[in-house]
């Protein structure tokens, strides 16, 4: 297998530590590192109204970076992509824009999966509490699939958005979002959170006819506080911005404004440099490895690993998925009569880094009836002995409780 590690500084610094939380979020490469470093050295300056050098050259990596993402989306248009500083903000920032122009609106109702991430979830149930939408949630088969016929079922008149996590952050489920995207009529909005897809396989927004997507920079190996909001150009024309401000305005009177074109006027602020060109980085990293094949190749070997491991221990229960197939690298369990933290401390002290908790999901921690469950999450650096770590301190744990 390759050795990817080497790639990554933290582990020459931190010989030790054995990361196993990518999920969270990822490790960045002496790639990204170095050309954040050589940037804000040589060409760090504002951006859009320039006329000077370093800010010409500037503009040019925010676009490149944008371009890079529609490539790697399939998406249209560059300039369908807007930057954020996270998910909950995008959510909101899409929510919030849904509300103003009225495409939301009292008794409306919006579907998200049992599954999802709070940021899914929150600002759809502000929605409810300012202006009345509902809510309802689809459930999930045995085997941690979406179920299509709760789906069928809860898709009334009334729905005008789906919403729906390509996979879950908990199991590691892939779902099949193409069996939704037949069913969905025109006139309901498809929204795709592709955080934990992004970072492991291609997205294409086209193939899934998703309506809005979003991901997150700091999982696939970008800085913190970059995310990605896409759009359809038909609605970045058609929605005015909730927000606006600064060089997102194009014209201002003593009696009123005008906004500036897309994507501008839903990014009203100066925008983080340096985030944006961390993003451009880490998918040349991807594109430098030979790209997500690399990346699978490696998933499929680690998976096939561990899972024999989980698999062999008896005592240990996945939540839930005990099957190879799609899946991405995300491993959340327990030990029936061992605190979560406890595990998660034991780890600690071994230098092994893992999460304990609800993982952010609390409706589907609450619909399986368990309190919390440890997380262990895998990404390219990660290695068999890694994984080998991992299961000597559970054996430990399982022979001294
Ligand atoms: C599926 C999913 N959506 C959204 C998020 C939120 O990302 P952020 O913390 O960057 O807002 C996460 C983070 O774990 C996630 O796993």
């Amino acid at each position: 297998m390759n050795n990817f590690k080497k790639d990554f500084p933290i582990f020459t610094k931190n010989p030790s530590i054995v990361y196993l939380d990518s999920t969270a979020s990822s490790q960045k490469p002496s790639y990204v590192i170095n050309s954040i470093k050589d940037y804000l050295e040589n060409d760090y300056s504002n951006i859009h109204r320039w006329l000077y050098d370093i800010a010409i050259n500037s503009e040019k990596l925010y676009f490149d970076s944008k371009k890079k993402i529609a490539n790697f989306l399939n998406a249209p248009d560059y300039k369908e992509i807007i930057y954020t500083y996270n998910s909950n903000y995008a959510l909101n920032l899409l929510s919030q824009t849904l509300r103003f122009n009225k495409v939301l609106k009292a008794w409306d109702k919006v579907l998200v999966s049992i599954v999802e991430h709070h940021s899914n979830i929150v600002p759809w149930l502000i929605l409810k509490e300012e202006i009345g939408i509902e809510l309802e949630f689809i459930n999930v088969t045995k085997n941690f699939d979406l179920d299509i016929n709760d789906f069928e079922k809860k898709y009334d008149d009334k729905v005008k958005i789906i919403s729906l996590t390509y996979v879950s952050n908990v199991t590691g489920q892939i779902f099949d979002l193409e069996k939704i995207w037949k069913l969905k009529r025109d006139n309901t909005l498809f929204i795709v959170d592709a955080s934990q897809s992004f970072p492991h396989f291609k997205v294409d927004v086209q193939a899934l006819n998703a309506d809005f997507a979003f991901f997150t920079g700091h999982k696939i190996m970008a800085d913190s506080w970059i995310w990605v909001l896409w759009w359809k150009r038909e609605f970045l024309e058609k929605y005015n911005p909730v927000f606006s401000w600064g060089w997102a305005i194009n014209e201002v009177k003593e009696c009123g404004f005008k906004n500036w074109a897309i994507p501008f006027r839903f990014e009203p602020w100066t925008p983080n440099m340096t985030w944006a060109l961390s993003l451009l980085k880490a998918l040349e990293y991807i594109e430098k490895i030979w790209g997500y094949e690399e990346i699978q190749k490696v998933e499929d070997e680690l998976v096939k690993y561990a899972l024999e491991k989980f698999n062999a221990r008896e005592k240990i229960t996945l939540v839930w998925s005990k099957k190879i197939e799609n899946r991405v690298w995300v491993f959340s369990f327990y030990i029936d009569w061992i605190h979560s933290l406890d595990i998660a401390d034991q780890m600690a002290e071994e230098n092994i880094c893992i999460r304990a908790g609800q993982h952010c999901a609390e409706p589907f921690a609450d619909y399986l009836w368990i309190k919390s469950s440890c997380r262990m999450s895998l990404y390219i650096y990660n290695s068999f002995e890694d994984i080998d770590k991992f299961f000597d301190v559970i054996d430990n744990i399982l022979e001294n409780n």
